[in-house]
Formats: C-alpha cells, sequence, structure tokens
C-alpha cells in the first residue's frame, strides 16, 4: 500500500531526514585510511542514540549492524567488521537509516578512501548525478518508472550499468513501503507521482556488469564480475513542483552536491 503523508507527518519526516544527514555527513567525514568500518558503524550508532533517534538498519530482518557499510565492488548491505582495515584508493558506500519519533529516514552515499583513481572517483560522481538527473523526473503527475529510465539512461549512456536485482522504495513509518523503485526500465509505467509521496531514490550502478551476488554471509551484495560499485540515496518528498530532498535539508535545484 502506498502511504500519501500529510504536512505533520512530513515535518516528522524531515526532521529525521535532517538528523540522517548530520549524522552521516559526520561519519563520512570520518572515512580515510586505517579507520575500519566497525568504527565507523560505531560512529553512526552513537551519534542517532545521542540524537534521540534509533538507527533502524539494526536488527532489520536480523541486520546485525547500525550502518551498511560497503566496500569496493561491495554494492550494499556491507556489514561493518573491525577487520575491515580501509586502504587508500579504496571506495566505500554508507547506508544507513533511521528512526525518530516513529518516522524513517534512509541515504546512502559513497565516497573515497584518501586518493583514488580517476576511474573510481567517476564511479562515484555518475553514480551521484544519475540521482539529480533522476530527481527531474520525480514530480506529481509522472509514473514511478521514469526515475528508473533515467537513472538507467544517463548511466549506460556514460559506460556503466544500473543493479537490478535492488530498488528503491516508498519509505514513512516503515522503512520500505510501495512502491518498489527500480532503476532501470521503460518509461510510463507504473504508480502514478503524487505529491506527499515519500520515496527513496537510490541508484546502485556498477562499473561493469550489472549482476550481482549475494555473499555467504547472507546480506553482502557484490558485483559478479568484481568490478566497483557505488551507492547514492535520498529521501525524497514528492510535490507539485520541486521535489524536496527530506535527507538533503536546504538542497535547491541546480545545486547538485
Ligand atoms: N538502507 C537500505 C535501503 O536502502 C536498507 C538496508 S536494510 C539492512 O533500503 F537491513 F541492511 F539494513
Ligand atoms: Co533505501
Amino acid at each position: 500500500m502506498i502511504t500519501v503523508k500529510n504536512s505533520a507527518q512530513i515535518a516528522k519526516m524531515r526532521d529525521a531526514g535532517a538528523m540522517l544527514h548530520d549524522v552521516l555527513t559526520q561519519v563520512a567525514a570520518h572515512v580515510q585510511p586505517g579507520v575500519t568500518t566497525k568504527e565507523l558503524d560505531h560512529l553512526f550508532q552513537k551519534l542517532t542514540t545521542a540524537h534521540g533517534a534509533i538507527p533502524s538498519c539494526l536488527g532489520y530482518e536480523g541486520f546485525p549492524a547500525s550502518l551498511c557499510t560497503s566496500v569496493d565492488s561491495q554494492v550494499v548491505h556491507g556489514i561493518p567488521s573491525p577487520h575491515t582495515v580501509l586502504r587508500e584508493g579504496q571506495i566505500i558506500s554508507l547506508d544507513g537509516c533511521l528512526l525518530l519519533d516513529g518516522w524513517q529516514a534512509d541515504s546512502a552515499l559513497t565516497v573515497p578512501v584518501g586518493k583514488v583513481s580517476e576511474e573510481a572517483q567517476r564511479l562515484i560522481d555518475v553514480t551521484r548525478e544519475s540521482f539529480f538527473a533522476a530527481l527531474e523526473v520525480a514530480k506529481e503527475g509522472n509514473r514511478v518508472s521514469d526515475i528508473g529510465h533515467t537513472v538507467q539512461r544517463y548511466v549506460e549512456a556514460r559506460g556503466y550499468s544500473a543493479v537490478r536485482a535492488l530498488c528503491g522504495h516508498g519509505i514513512g513509518r516503515e522503512m520500505h513501503e510501495d512502491p518498489s523503485v527500480p532503476n532501470y526500465g521503460v518509461p510510463g509505467h507504473g504508480v502514478r507521482l503524487r505529491r506527499g509521496m515519500t520515496i527513496c531514490i537510490e541508484p546502485m550502478i556498477a562499473a561493469g556488469d550489472y549482476h550481482v551476488r549475494t555473499l555467504s554471509d547472507g546480506w553482502t551484495v557484490v558485483t559478479s564480475d568484481g568490478k566497483l560499485a557505488a551507492h547514492y540515496e535520498h529521501t525524497v518528498l514528492i510535490t507539485e513542483g520541486e521535489p524536496e530532498l527530506l535527507t538533503l535539508p536546504g538542497y535547491r535545484k541546480g545545486e547538485e552536491r
């Protein structure tokens, strides 16, 4: 079921989103060679709980941490570990959710560890850009497949592929609500977007082929060909005009970051 939020509910989601942005920004600033992914997870957990929120990935379908940390060919759902020490030249996606006063926020970004290759930086950049390209069509009256079509076209034109096995999603009181928001497809299909809908748009982009597999830990999704992948996600409020990025407060169209 797709839930449309009223203005009081949207205000709460805005608070949750702003907090998540603040927390993820602080965790991202901590990424550097020598840091373990478990340290990043601890920091995310400490900051969310210090602010009175619940790190909602922790225990979600049994996920064992507060933050998903996915390095290099890991696409999403990487499990933080004290044995995973970040090395210069790697890239890491930080994907976190929090629950504040009954409302969820969900956002992800991919950051370089120290100095990275031009190819790695370009993958990070194109992944983020594909999100903002999709945002252009995320408005009332358009259809959900217009989003995925835009992501797919944007990244394939630049030699990359959009992972198909995982999708964006609606969000609200639950982390995952309807509709499903794929990152590929033909335009003009699926649910019609309406003001008050809140959805997570989250391109997961691979440098090589779009096929993925899950490691034996039951969570970590990696590219089948072992090539790099990147992820970028925001919780988005659909309006009659420009969408609002609940997890990027103050964003105005054209100020892509
Ligand atoms: N943040 C993820 C998403 O975008 C959800 C992670 S589920 C978890 O949907 F269990 F791995 F945390
Ligand atoms: Co999500």
